[in-house]
């Protein structure tokens, strides 16, 4: 596990993109439940920081596809699947897995 953020950084229903070991990766706050994604739409690489949040998904900006914030998963085309990463609060500071 890498620091990522403080959570104070990410406001709620809000996003932060960050770049770790390489990789950008999108920060999500969801009512206080943090979930990490690859910033780079499985579809077609739209960058996903442009997405929009609500209920556990983030849609999106390019085409619309939503997809699930805790499995990946796509709910318009199953065929593909956004990459999730493991996470961990410690405090007010959040970790991710990125291996
Ligand atoms: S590029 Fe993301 S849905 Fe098409």
């Amino acid at each position: 596990m890498i620091f990522a953020a403080k959570t104070s950084e990410i406001p709620s229903f809000g996003k932060k993109g960050v770049t770790l070991g390489g990789k950008a990766l999108l920060l999500v706050n969801v009512k206080g439940e943090f979930f990490v994604c690859d910033d780079e739409c499985p579809h077609q690489g739209s960058p996903m920081s442009g997405g929009i949040v609500k209920e556990g998904f983030i849609s999106c900006p390019r085409h619309g596809f939503r997809f699930d914030l805790r499995s990946g998963a796509c709910i318009d085309a199953p065929a593909f699947q956004l990459k999730i990463y493991p996470t961990e609060l410690r405090g007010d500071e959040l970790f991710v897995d990125i291996s």
